[in-house]
């Protein structure tokens, strides 16, 4: 699929237009504020560290790559020329799991709880389809009530529990898995 491919808009709960299309590199800088603003409030997401503009300038580069190969699909959510929002569906290559899309989302703090996230999980769940993927999985930290409340919206359904798998803040916190086999 191409950069910058509009994929649909709708308006969020306070009235705004929100545009869901795939990236392209002139969201470098928004999607480094992203990424760095989540890490900076110690949302419930594995990474921990900043990222530098280089380090960013590397995972544009193999996103718009890997989204022209179809090897994976990528896509933002753009409120007011601004990108507010990523997601993606990540699908091996080769093998045995090649009907199996992971899911990944974040929104940025200032944007959550106006249905940004439920429509793009809506989506990216369509999105799925359309590429023939079968079953569909994602992981989230079972403090996440907010994520989970969204990902079983959309018909995802918890499947696992591995418990202690993240450590934050002093404690220990349970990974929650859950699927969504496509019909
Ligand atoms: C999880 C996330 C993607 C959800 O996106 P969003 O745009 O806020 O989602 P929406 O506004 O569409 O929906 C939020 C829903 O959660 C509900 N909610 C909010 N806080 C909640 C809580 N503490 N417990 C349960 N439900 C909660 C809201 O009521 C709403 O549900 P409703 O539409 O049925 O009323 C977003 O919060 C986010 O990016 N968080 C930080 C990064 C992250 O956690 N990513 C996911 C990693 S697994």
């Amino acid at each position: 699929m191409k950069a910058e491919k509009f994929i649909r808009s709708f308006s969020d709960r306070d009235g705004r237009e929100v545009v869901l299309r795939t990236p392209k590199w002139d969201d470098l800088d928004d999607l480094l504020q992203l990424i760095n603003s989540l890490v900076e409030e110690r949302a419930d997401i594995t990474r921990t560290k900043k990222v530098s503009r280089e380090e960013e300038i590397d995972w544009l580069s193999r996103v718009l790559s890997r989204l022209e190969k179809d090897e994976t699909f990528y896509m933002v959510a753009e409120v007011g020329g601004k990108v507010v929002g990523v997601s993606e569906i990540n699908r091996r290559p080769s093998g045995y799991e090649t009907h199996v899309g992971v899911l990944g989302i974040a929104i940025r703090n200032g944007f959550r709880n106006i249905g940004i996230g439920t429509e793009m999980m809506k989506t990216l769940v369509e999105q799925a389809q359309a590429m023939g993927l079968k079953v569909l999985t994602l992981s989230a930290f079972a403090t996440n009530e907010c994520a989970i409340h969204v990902y079983e919206k959309v018909g995802f359904v918890q499947t696992g529990r591995v418990p202690e798998k993240f450590f934050k803040d002093g404690m220990y916190i349970d990974e929650i898995i859950m699927a969504n086999v496509l019909e």
